[in-house]
């Protein structure tokens, strides 16, 4: 009935959510990664499952799961890559908040990498698959939700990546300020759409923000009806 609806507009929903950064190996005891906390992914977890979505989470961190939330741990963006494959098709929407490693290791090492006489070290790195692209262009009814985190010129790079990746939706992200974004518990992002307005949302808790950004996600998923 229209109560219900209103209250969880996203019952019967399957939505997948990456969160964390990827650990790229180095050797058996060395990765790479970045500074990527996780939180936001699980916000918006938490704030689809208030929607009445199901959500799968493929994380790399090991926070606390949102409630009803089922949680797949990976390593590496070839095992986030890989956890998708299996999910994606039957999924109604992937929410790409994962800060995936743009680089890996041309090979890694099989023992740990020893210190050699004061010499520096060069590493050989080569180009991750770029995850949320693929199934950008492949996706069917699924809708595809990218983040951008950037330093500079946030809006015109935003938009560059929103068509690269075939997004329904991308938000948009100021990382060079301290108080927001990584590491920290609040946020202030722009959503960006394909044909609309971009919308400003204000500083807010990680939560508030991911409400914000499902709101959105509800009303993309509403027009197609
Ligand atoms: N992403 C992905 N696979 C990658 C790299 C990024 O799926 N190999 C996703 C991120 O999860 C995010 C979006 O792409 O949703 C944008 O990530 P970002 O790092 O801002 O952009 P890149 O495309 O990697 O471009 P660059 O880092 O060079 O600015
Ligand atoms: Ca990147």
């Amino acid at each position: 009935n229209l109560r219900q609806q209103q209250k969880t507009p996203l019952a019967g929903k399957n939505y997948l959510v990456t969160a964390g950064g990827t650990k790229e190996a180095l050797d058996p005891v060395r990765f790479i990664g970045n500074r990527s906390s996780g939180k936001m992914g699980y916000a918006l977890a938490q704030a689809l499952v208030e929607a009445g979505a199901q959500v799968t989470l493929i994380s790399t961190v090991d926070l606390k799961a949102p409630w009803g939330v089922k949680v797949v741990t990976v390593q590496t963006a070839h095992e986030m890559e890989f956890a998708l494959e299996q999910r994606f098709d039957q999924s109604d929407g992937l929410v790409m908040a994962a800060a995936v490693a743009d680089f890996r290791a041309a090979q890694v090492a099989t023992q740990k990498i020893k210190k050699n006489n004061g010499q520096g070290l060069e590493l050989q790195l080569t180009q991750n698959p770029d995850l949320i692209a693929h199934f950008g262009a492949k996706k069917g009814h699924q809708k595809v939700i990218a983040f951008a985190a950037e330093t500079n010129d946030l809006i015109t790079h935003a938009q560059a990546k929103l068509k690269k990746k075939n997004a329904d939706l991308l938000i948009a992200n100021d990382v060079s300020k301290s108080d927001r974004g990584f590491g920290v518990d609040q946020n202030q992002v722009t959503l960006i759409e394909p044909g609309q307005p971009n919308v400003d949302l204000p500083l807010l808790s990680k939560i508030e923000t991911a409400r914000a950004i499902v709101k959105r996600i509800i009303q993309l998923t509403a027009r197609e009806n």
